[in-house]
């Protein structure tokens, strides 16, 4: 697979995740599965981001794990290497493009705009992070670009909440939703994972 596609089906919502400290990685990801999530994108933001990952894959398979703010093209492999299924970048250079495509692991590029998402649909990707969410026009912006551009779907993050969820996902054009509101630092701080699965149980009902 090559695309991202299938990623948008996974949960209706992608969580967001920053861990700082490897050994919250797999509570965090046993955590979410527990509330009923399959998906989790795990932000290469911090320096233990991609032993987080590796951990994850290899300790938690029932939860689909992916690299989350890939912004250079070394990532993408790097990301790989850890055991990354799949690569999510908050916006795209042709570098960037280039060396997710090497993967060949399914991957969301971040859009938001109408070009950039053509742009994406001309090299063959046609499920897309739409990145910032509410900054670049949110559910209206969705809604306005699925006229010209029925073809394309996408993961809306950024600023998105529990509650501004539904508006999102009843759109045709959006699969699932990201958000970093399931992981929250003062949960991660305490180790409360039994607050983020109570958020991934809420998550989960989005879709019923
Ligand atoms: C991201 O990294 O995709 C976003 O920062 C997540 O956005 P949120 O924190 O507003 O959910």
């Amino acid at each position: 697979m090559s695309t991202g596609a299938d990623l948008l089906d996974l949960s209706p919502v992608m969580p967001v995740v920053v861990v700082s400290d490897v050994d919250d990685a797999v509570p965090v990801a046993r955590a979410l599965l527990a509330g009923g999530i399959r998906v989790i994108e795990l932000t290469l933001r911090t320096p233990v981001a991609l032993a987080a990952i590796e951990r994850v894959a290899n300790e938690v398979p029932d939860i689909v794990i992916g690299a989350g703010t890939v912004t250079a093209p070394d990532h993408a492999k790097q990301a790989l290497d850890a055991g990354a299924s799949f690569l999510v970048t908050p916006g795209v250079t042709d570098q960037v493009l280039d060396a997710c495509f090497d993967t060949g692991l399914p991957f969301l590029p971040g859009a938001s705009t109408a070009s950039e998402a053509m742009r994406l649909a001309e090299r063959g990707v046609t499920a897309l992070k739409f990145f910032p969410a509410e900054a670049s026009g949110g559910v209206d912006y969705l809604k306005s670009i699925g006229g010209p551009l029925p073809g394309l779907r996408f993961c809306p993050t950024g600023g998105i909440t529990l509650k501004t969820a539904p508006a999102y996902l009843a759109l045709p054009n959006v699969g699932c939703i990201g958000g970093s509101w399931l992981t929250p630092k003062d949960a991660l701080a305490a180790k409360d994972f039994s607050r983020i699965e109570a958020f991934a149980r809420e998550a989960s009902a989005l879709r019923g």
